[in-house]
């Protein structure tokens, strides 16, 4: 198992966090949206804790891709038309931006509304701004909007990705998925 990326492919570690936090993405997209409707009570609260205690997870584990990444350098972007790169690379910057944007969003949110924060029981984490009712309004909606944004941006990405592996036929796809490799990728 090749833990940091070669020329061909991406390694496992930036296969893991990409999956992983995809994953995390997803339960905290069905998390934000029902627990709003969710009726007055203990399971309320606990659901906005694990809500925000995932969504710090999500923060610290997008700090550590991006370290990652500086350390290990990206997989070198693939050959193709000059202008198809550079939208692939804007959009992997947009998806990084939107990725540390709508937690710190969200955790802004929870200071201005005077919610204390507390890491799963663990830890309490200290206010990013001071309780305040306007900025609670802006970083609510700054919250909801960026994740909006997240949503199309994700959908153009991956249908960038399914393009790239059954139109293209190149490696795109595969160079991101652990299972798929090829003799070239062993050098
Ligand atoms: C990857 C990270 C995150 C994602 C994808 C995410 C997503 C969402 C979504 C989709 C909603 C529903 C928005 C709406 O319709 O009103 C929401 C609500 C909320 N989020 Fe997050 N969130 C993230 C991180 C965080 C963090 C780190 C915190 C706080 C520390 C947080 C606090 C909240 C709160 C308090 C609400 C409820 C707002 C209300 O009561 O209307 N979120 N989030
Ligand atoms: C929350 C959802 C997602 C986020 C935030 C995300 C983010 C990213 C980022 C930032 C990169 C660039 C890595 C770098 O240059 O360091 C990347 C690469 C990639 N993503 Fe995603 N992604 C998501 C979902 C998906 C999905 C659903 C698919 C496929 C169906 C996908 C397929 C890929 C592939 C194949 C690459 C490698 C591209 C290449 O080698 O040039 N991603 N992703």
């Amino acid at each position: 198992m090749q833990l940091r990326n070669s020329n061909t492919r991406w390694g496992a570690v930036s296969q893991f966090l990409h999956w992983l936090i995809l994953g995390l993405v997803l339960v905290m997209a069905v998390l934000g949206l029902t627990m709003t409707d969710l009726p007055n009570g203990i399971d309320k609260i606990k659901t906005y804790a694990l809500h925000k205690s995932i969504g710090i997870s999500v923060l610290a584990l997008m700090l550590l891709r991006l370290l990652w990444r500086a350390f290990a350098g990206p997989a070198p972007t693939l050959s193709g038309p000059h202008w198809q790169r550079r939208m692939a690379s804007l959009a992997h910057g947009v998806l990084y931006a939107l990725m540390l944007a709508i937690p710190l969003s969200g955790w802004a949110f929870n200071s201005a509304a005077n919610f204390a924060l507390r890491w799963f029981g663990w830890f309490n984490l200290p206010r990013l701004v001071p309780a305040d009712p306007r900025l609670k309004a802006v970083f609510h909606e700054a919250h909801e909007w960026l994740f909006w944004i997240l949503v199309a941006v994700v959908v153009l990405h991956a249908a960038a990705a399914l393009k790239h592996h059954f139109v293209d036929r190149d490696g795109v796809l595969m160079r991101m998925l652990p299972w798929f490799r090829t003799k070239k990728d062993e050098t």
